[in-house]
């Protein structure tokens, strides 16, 4: 493949001497479980997000299923979200047993907040929105139904670390969010990682409970928990990248600017909106194309040695085996047959990026 749709060995040779001198200062000392390198993490992430406190987790799955369960959400409620996200945003509402209800999303790929409030019924008790691509739903909108409402938000903002609306980071809306450092994430850890964030001490003290065990001192447990913490060695490393993280998101941004510049006259292909649309702040986590005849686009795009990802979808979640068939979503269902990511990484290059929208370009002409 001559553009890799993500280079996580790259990124590392960059990093390196950095990366291995923190490593073996961690592993040298032992430090491998809820050390200080997690705590310092932690810290470092609330204060870019700008909220009092965040949780390492092991992912942000369990991160999101931590804080429904920490909020008191279970069997009978109802939770609001989309089904254009990453299964595992539908599939934490199942495992706490409350119902997924979705709702359609509009031209920017996230939830359409006028059609929020329709799927309200007495058992809603939160509101998931999902931050799709590094870009941020209109929480203003989100937060007046949930007021109107008397709903719990919890943000999925796995996908939009230091994306922004109004001003606001995503994760700082709501009562709560959740980050994915899954390796292919703007911040990526060297596995599996994630953190919830809150303003809330009290659910920030349960999160930290749940995910240890329910241990509440070295002995003392406060009920049933999980194993669900972040690796210190994750976290020390994830400490390193964060600094970088406003470096990353100005070139995915340059890059998007590029991509947009070239693929303006393109009929055939419709860009994504942003980078500054009015309140929003988008930081690229994918760079998403709607595309006519995408399936014949990307196998001409593999021959190039051009790596491509369709997410989500072909299939669309609620059309997966998960008994959630029963809605009908037209604008999801149509995004899942023509969505294409394009390659956006940390380490992509302008030519690289010219080299893409070259090859879109000879597809359609
Ligand atoms: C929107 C969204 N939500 C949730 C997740 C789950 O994150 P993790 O893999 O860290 O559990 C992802 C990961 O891809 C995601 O993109």
């Amino acid at each position: 493949m001559s553009v890799r749709f993500w280079e996580p060995g790259k990124e590392f040779l960059r990093i390196e001497e950095e990366v291995m001198g923190t490593m073996r200062m961690v592993l040298v000392a032992g430090d491998l479980i809820m050390r200080q390198q997690m705590l310092d993490f932690e810290h470092n992430l609330a204060s870019f997000v700008g909220t009092a406190d965040a949780v390492g987790v092991s992912n942000c799955t369990d991160g999101l299923r931590l804080l429904l369960e920490a909020v008191g959400i279970g069997p009978g409620d109802e939770v609001i979200t989309v089904s254009h996200t990453f299964m595992a945003t539908m599939a934490v509402i199942h495992q706490v047993g409350a119902t997924p209800v979705l709702v359609d999303v509009g031209d920017d790929h996230n939830m359409d907040t006028d059609k929020l409030e329709a799927a309200v019924t007495p058992r809603t008790k939160a509101i998931i929105p999902v931050d799709l691509n590094g870009r941020m739903v209109r929480m203003d909108r989100v937060m007046e139904v949930a007021k109107a409402h008397n709903l719990l938000v919890i943000e999925d903002s796995a996908q939009a670390l230091g994306a922004s609306y109004m001003g606001v980071r995503g994760g700082a809306w709501g009562v709560a969010g959740a980050f994915s450092f899954y390796p292919a994430k703007l911040l990526g850890a060297y596995g599996d990682a994630g953190a919830v964030v809150t303003s809330d001490a009290a659910l920030a003290e349960k999160v930290r409970e749940l995910r240890d065990h329910g241990r509440v001192s070295k002995t003392g447990f406060s009920g049933w928990g999980y194993n669900c913490r972040l690796d210190n060695l994750q976290a020390a490393i994830l400490d390193i990248k964060l600094k970088k993280v406003p470096d990353w998101i100005g070139q995915r941004r340059r890059l998007a600017a590029i991509y947009d510049e070239e693929l303006a006259d393109v009929g055939t292909v419709k860009r994504p909106p942003g980078p500054d649309g009015g309140p929003f702040f988008d930081i690229y986590q994918n760079y998403v194309i709607e595309a006519k005849n995408r399936d014949g686009l990307q196998a001409h795009l593999t021959a190039r040695g051009i790596e491509t990802l369709i997410s989500p979808g072909p299939v669309p979640n609620h059309k997966q085996p998960v008994g959630l068939d029963h809605f009908h979503l037209p604008r999801t269902e149509a995004l899942c047959a023509s969505v294409l990511s394009l390659p956006l990484n940390n380490e992509l290059g302008e030519e690289q990026v010219l080299e893409v929208a070259g090859a879109i370009k000879d597809f359609y002409s």
